[in-house]
């Protein structure tokens, strides 16, 4: 969805604005930040040898809608991103998921070849409108098999299966009947939970309940980037606390249903760093943070919203009721924690009642999703939230970056920068590891090429290249390096 030419690729970019200009012209803003002047001399990717523990549970993340296909298929219902990717205009390209990576068909191959490359752990997700086709009522048995099938063989295989409930394909008929600003979504959301659980809680120990709320709420919702598209903050505010208490309610009863399962969320997180020094600015920061990271996670696991805006106006666009904060809490097992870059934030007037003008930073190397590379950030953030969530398990639930290379006529994948991303990026997991904070786990985002959301298929994240017209997988030299990672353990 490109709403005024904007996409989730040129989002952050756009909302640079003078301070991200500034920077980039290296003013006297530069020499303000010490962050910034003091990692500037450095290598952004520098890497510390590091063992990680003997159980580490190294792998990979795919999420339904992006590798799938078989979009009508058994019995399956229309999602939002259906609708989306048949609607002119919503997808670079006209590119749609219909067929993505046909995984629904070639998952047992695909399995086959995590093992081989020595996979601990896989996340993946599932659809929603393949269990429920319009998203409330009787229960879709083919869609539900699906499901046991691919559970089934991720277990054969000796590897973790790690779902998540919810990864944005929402059924469209939910939608239309107001989509996650209806309070009702609660209730159908949790009814959906417990069909899982019912059916897969007693093979499948771990979960992940939803897959980045602030991104599918504020993209969905507010900015128009992503499927449904609407553009209205109001719908926005009240959706994250109905996707708040869709969290807790789903959460309480997958625990009454399986006492011993391991629930998480997968939270979108970014470090976020004041442009200057002045405290004003590292106010706003703390705003972005509290905005960007803690908005679905302090009201799991402390039944309260984080202070988001520099007066008390936060919760009053959230549309509370009595009785509500009983319901948003869900002491998460574990944290689940995507994280793909960092935030450069200034006390602007931006972001509407948040009050902080946000920036990408401008000092490390760009990824072809023009995202930077900054490893720092990464491990700085994975810091923090151990120590403000008093080390409560983190798994890394998605990490990793966008490079077009393609195969050679030998059928090699030489991705060189993509080595360089993970290298940087595992040694900043393995230095929080060593600086006190709880990670169990690490996902690559993904194991193969994807419908990359509004940007179709021109964005490949892959550890190994897939051809659309054929889906030939290779296995590129990242998936390689990243192999011998997870079967040594040993970063050097
Ligand atoms: C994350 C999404 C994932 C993928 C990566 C690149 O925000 O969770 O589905 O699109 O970005």
């Amino acid at each position: 969805m490109q709403e005024g030419g904007i996409s989730r690729r040129t989002f952050v970019k756009s909302t640079a604005g003078f301070a991200g200009a500034a920077i980039v012209a290296g003013s006297g803003l530069l020499a303000q930040n010490p962050a910034q002047a003091s990692s500037q001399a450095t290598d952004p990717i520098h890497v510390v040898p590091f063992d990680f523990p003997k159980d580490f549970l190294w792998g990979s993340a795919t999420a339904s809608y992006q590798v799938e296909g078989a979009w009508k298929e058994d019995g399956k219902g229309e999602s939002i991103w259906d609708r989306c990717s048949h609607t002119v205009g919503c997808v670079k390209g006209g590119d749609t998921g219909d067929v993505a990576c046909d995984m629904y068909h070639r998952y047992k191959q695909d399995i086959a070849m995590m093992k081989q490359m020595g996979m601990k752990s896989c996340r993946f997700s599932i659809a929603w409108p393949r269990i429920q086709p319009t998203g409330t009522g009787a229960v879709n048995q083919r869609g539900l098999d699906f499901y046991g099938r691919l559970t089934d063989a991720i277990l054969a295989a000796g590897i973790r299966p790690l779902p998540t409930l919810y990864h944005w394909d929402l059924p469209q008929a939910l939608e239309d009947k107001g989509g996650w600003p209806n309070r009702e979504m609660v209730n159908y959301f949790t009814d959906y939970a417990q069909i899982l659980v019912k059916s897969l809680g007693d093979r499948i120990i771990n979960w992940s309940i939803f897959n980045e709320p602030w991104i599918f709420t504020a993209f969905g919702y507010w900015r128009g980037i992503h499927a449904p598209g609407r553009t209205d903050e109001k719908e926005f505010f009240r959706s994250v606390h109905v996707v708040n208490m869709a969290q807790g309610q789903a959460f309480k009863a997958m625990k009454a249903l399986t006492p011993n399962l391991q629930i998480g969320t997968a939270f979108s997180t970014s470090n976020c760093e004041p442009v200057t020094d002045s405290p004003a600015d590292h106010a706003a920061a703390d705003r972005m943070h509290a905005f960007k990271n803690t908005l679905f996670l302090e009201p799991a696991m402390h039944g309260r919203y984080p202070k988001f805006t520099p007066d008390s106006s936060g919760e009053d666009l959230l549309d509370i009721r009595s009785g509500d904060m009983e319901i948003v809490k869900a002491p998460l097992d574990f944290i689940g924690m995507n994280y793909y870059s960092r935030t450069m934030v200034e006390d602007e007037d931006a972001n509407g009642a948040i009050h902080a003008k946000t920036s990408s930073g401008k000092q490390g190397p760009l990824t072809d999703f023009g995202w930077e590379v900054w490893p720092d950030s990464f491990h700085d953030l994975l810091v923090r939230i151990s120590k403000e969530y008093l080390h409560t398990p983190i798994e890394v639930t998605e990490n990793g970056c966008s490079y077009g290379d393609s195969p050679l006529t030998d059928g090699s994948v030489p991705d060189e920068r993509r080595i360089d991303f993970y290298r940087g990026y595992i040694s900043a997991v393995g230095r929080a590891i060593k600086d006190g904070a709880n990670i169990r786990g690490y996902h690559a985002w993904s194991i193969m090429d994807n419908f990359e959301w509004s940007e179709g298929y021109s964005q490949r994240f892959g550890l190994v290249y897939v051809d659309f017209r054929t889906q030939k997988r290779s296995i590129k030299d990242s998936g390689k390096w990243y192999s011998r990672l997870v079967m040594t353990g040993t970063l050097r």
